[in-house]
């Protein structure tokens, strides 16, 4: 397994530091992110796994640290390019103007890629979309529809990264299921990074095999999933995982 992707001290200083705590909601995260992998990224909510993947795509900049992809720092690489390779896929699925048809086509459109039909096809079938009505506005979807429809625009890209955050949380059980099929399959065809933060702590024993634990504000545990499971390393691990994850989030 080669190393693609180089996390350094990364840090994310707080806009609004409470009095007496720590002036970040993250700091000295540092890994080391093969191709393949699968990693599932959890943690109580608020503990910023939404925003350090947002950084991992470059959507936010980081305060601290450095971000080395195949070689060459983020501060040398053209950020579009860096964007269609490392691509993040939102918590709330934001659909852009036009139809769901629009909204596949856009994302290859934007990036200069050609739009595979065949695909798209492929994807919408797995995802248990296959009857959804392309030309339909995507503004009007379903919640757990804009979600898939969110994910596919980015699969469409065929990038070498994926950030999922919580994509399957607004599916029924029987569509989160295919997405992850869905997932599970693309990796292993493509030979792609998955790293995917959930709150369903099965999902992240199902699907990846190295799981990122978030406390205290920083990458806490950074463990092959069996054994996180098993035996996490910490106290706040071994808390964590005792409590469903529903619960540890109040
Ligand atoms: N750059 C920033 N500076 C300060 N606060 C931030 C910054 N980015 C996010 N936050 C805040 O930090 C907290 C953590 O945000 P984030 O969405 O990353 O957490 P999370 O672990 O994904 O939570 P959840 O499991 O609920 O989705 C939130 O209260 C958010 O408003
Ligand atoms: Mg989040």
């Amino acid at each position: 397994m080669t190393a693609r992707f180089e996390i350094q001290g990364l840090a994310r200083k707080l806009r609004n530091q409470e009095k007496g705590g720590s002036p970040y909601l993250f700091a000295e995260v540092s890994a080391v992110i093969g191709q393949p992998e699968r990693i599932s990224v959890i943690g109580a909510s608020g503990q910023g796994k939404s925003t350090l993947l947002r950084t991992l795509a470059l959507l936010e900049s980081p305060d601290q640290g450095d971000m080395i992809y195949e070689g060459v720092s983020y501060r040398k690489y053209d950020p579009r390019m860096w964007r269609k390779q490392i691509c993040y896929v939102a918590q709330q699925a934001v659909m852009l103007p036009g139809s769901v048809e629009d909204n596949l086509r856009t994302a290859s459109r934007l990036h200069g890629g050609s739009y595979d039909e065949r695909l798209a096809s492929r994807l919408l079938e797995e995802a248990m979309l296959a009857e959804l009505d392309r030309n339909k506005p995507a503004g009007d979807l379903s919640g757990g529809e804009k979600q898939r429809i969110a994910l596919i625009r980015s699969m469409l890209l065929r990038p070498s990264v994926l950030l999922l955050d919580e994509v399957t949380s607004a599916l029924d059980r029987n569509s989160a299921r295919a997405v992850e099929q869905l997932l599970l399959r693309w990796q292993a065809e493509e030979g792609g990074t998955m790293i995917w933060i959930t709150h369903d702590l099965e999902q992240a024993e199902r699907t990846s095999h190295r799981t990122w634990f978030m406390s205290g504000s920083t990458l806490l545990e950074d463990r092959q999933t069996a054994e996180f499971f098993r035996q996490p390393a910490t106290e706040a691990g071994r808390q964590f995982i005792r409590i469903p994850a529903n619960e540890a989030t109040l």
